[in-house]
């Protein structure tokens, strides 16, 4: 699709509307001249230079990239008018929208009845979740693995919670022996399992902590923020296809987070809160003495922690699911490209001499260290920073990549071999999240190992 035609027909479009309401003098405060703006906009279009090329294949980095262009055009189309989800008095439109997209969300995982709204962020729907977790078992804590995202430590803090880690396998997944010793502890009402995590999208075993947690009585949480969206893999026969016991497990816990703005093809601003229970709307109860006044309808605002939200976020990914739903011929493509992008790769890394897998990816990050000489943590530490600065530092073949630091035992689980001679390392990794990884794969692999030939030179 062409974007200046359809961001120019969406402002359009919008005028038309507008027009319908008869005419108006926009006041003189407001005004500024396109000569004032040429001279902003020059300065502001080239402050932006300074990001790095997210939408390029050789930015192999961050869970990072940009929106898909009919997200663009729908959310700028909305932004003109800039309503507001909290209510259907300030986003009527956007907020069906809102109702429909989350609607697609549930079918997704399965979920038989659901309440659910979309969030500025994925913290702030695991916020939500582990509020709601908090309200139906006061004084019980929360349990997550040591992988899963460092937000969960900082919500149980803010909420008042005891947040208790539990340890990981050697594949970074929750340790389910280590879960059911705190569990069995009984001070634990809900776990959070991780459906991908943030590190090495690993990928909890929802279905074996469901069965722990439900032995003990405990509630189960899915973070699947960064995951989620791959359920649409789950028992594909496809060489991207992913065991389907964790994902259809999905469907029996109580929440479950995703975020579409990280896998969903979004702009920053979307991420998305699902309860299986459509009656823990209780816990949301209370009164806006200013809204919810236009509709017997469900208000957002009345089932969220948030007062104002985007709907154009909410009208952004209406239309993409319009065009790519969330199903595994849609969506579940693009997510595809990416999973067979990393385990290509995952096969070249092992068989290089000059660069080692830390762990074969289980979606679509790659986690790898250079095979230095010596092989030692500090060696492998320095040399993944450098590697990270050289990358991005050289303008004419830049390879952009992410660093992750790991403990030494988690290391030497994975790499025994490797001198324990500090605590931990700094390794690499590489979020392939857009489907042209897939086609760029050996260029990146080639480059990635002539950034490592420092530390390889015998
Ligand atoms: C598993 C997981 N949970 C939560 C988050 C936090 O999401 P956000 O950055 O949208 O607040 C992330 C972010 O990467 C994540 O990967």
């Amino acid at each position: 699709m062409d974007v200046r035609r359809w961001l120019s027909r969406g402002v359009d479009a919008i005028e038309d509307w507008q027009a319908g309401f008869g005419p108006f003098e926009r006041d003189a405060s407001l005004r500024v001249s396109d000569e004032q703006f040429a001279g902003a906009f020059g300065e502001f279009t080239e402050r932006l230079r300074e990001n790095y090329p997210f939408f390029h294949p050789s930015y192999a980095g961050q869970m990072l990239k940009p929106p898909h262009p009919a997200a663009v055009a729908g959310y700028l189309a909305t932004m003109l008018i800039n309503p507001n989800n909290h209510a259907l008095d300030g986003g009527p439109a956007t907020a069906r929208m809102e109702k429909e997209a989350v609607a697609q969300l549930a079918g997704m995982f399965g979920l038989a009845t659901h309440l659910g709204h979309l969030t500025t962020s994925g913290t702030v729907a695991n916020l939500e979740a582990l509020y709601v977790a908090r309200e139906l078992h006061p004084g019980r804590g929360i349990a997550y693995s040591t992988e899963a995202h460092y937000t969960h430590a900082r919500m149980c803090g803010v909420l008042g919670v005891d947040g208790t880690p539990v340890e990981t396998d050697e594949a970074g997944r929750m340790d389910l022996g280590g879960l059911d010793r705190v569990l069995a502890g009984g001070r634990v009402g809900t776990v959070v399992a991780t459906a991908g995590t943030t590190g090495l999208g690993a990928i909890d075993r929802v279905h074996e902590v469901l069965a722990i947690a439900r032995s003990h009585g405990v509630r189960v949480h899915v973070d699947a923020a960064y995951g989620g969206f791959f359920i649409l893999l789950a028992g594909l026969e496809d060489r991207a296809g992913l065991d389907e016991a964790p994902w259809r497990a999905i469907a029996g816990c109580d929440s479950v987070v995703v975020d579409p703005h990280k896998h969903g093809l979004q702009p920053y601003g979307c991420g998305a809160v699902l309860f299986r229970d459509p009656d823990v709307g209780r816990f949301y109860l209370h009164d806006s003495p200013y809204t919810y006044f236009t509709s017997g309808d469900l208000h957002l605002g009345e089932i969220s922690l948030e007062c104002s939200r985007a709907g154009a976020a909410a009208a952004a990914l209406w239309l993409t699911f319009r065009l790519l739903p969330p199903t595994p011929d849609g969506l579940g493509r693009v997510l595809a490209a990416g999973r067979r992008a990393a385990l290509d790769w995952a096969e070249l890394i092992s068989d290089s001499e000059r660069l080692d897998l830390y762990q074969r990816p289980e979606l679509d990050i790659v986690s790898y260290f250079p095979a230095t000489r010596p092989r030692s943590l500090s060696a492998i530490d320095e040399a993944s920073a450098r590697m990270l600065a050289e990358g991005m530092a050289d303008g004419s073949h830049p390879a952009y990549l992410s660093a992750l630091r790991v403990a030494a035992s988690d290391l030497a689980r994975r790499h025994p071999g490797v001198e324990p001679d500090r605590d931990g390392a700094r390794i690499l990794r590489s979020v392939l999240m857009k489907p042209e990884a897939e086609s760029y794969v050996r260029e990146l692999h080639t480059r990635v190992e002539q950034l490592a030939y420092l530390d390889h030179a015998p």
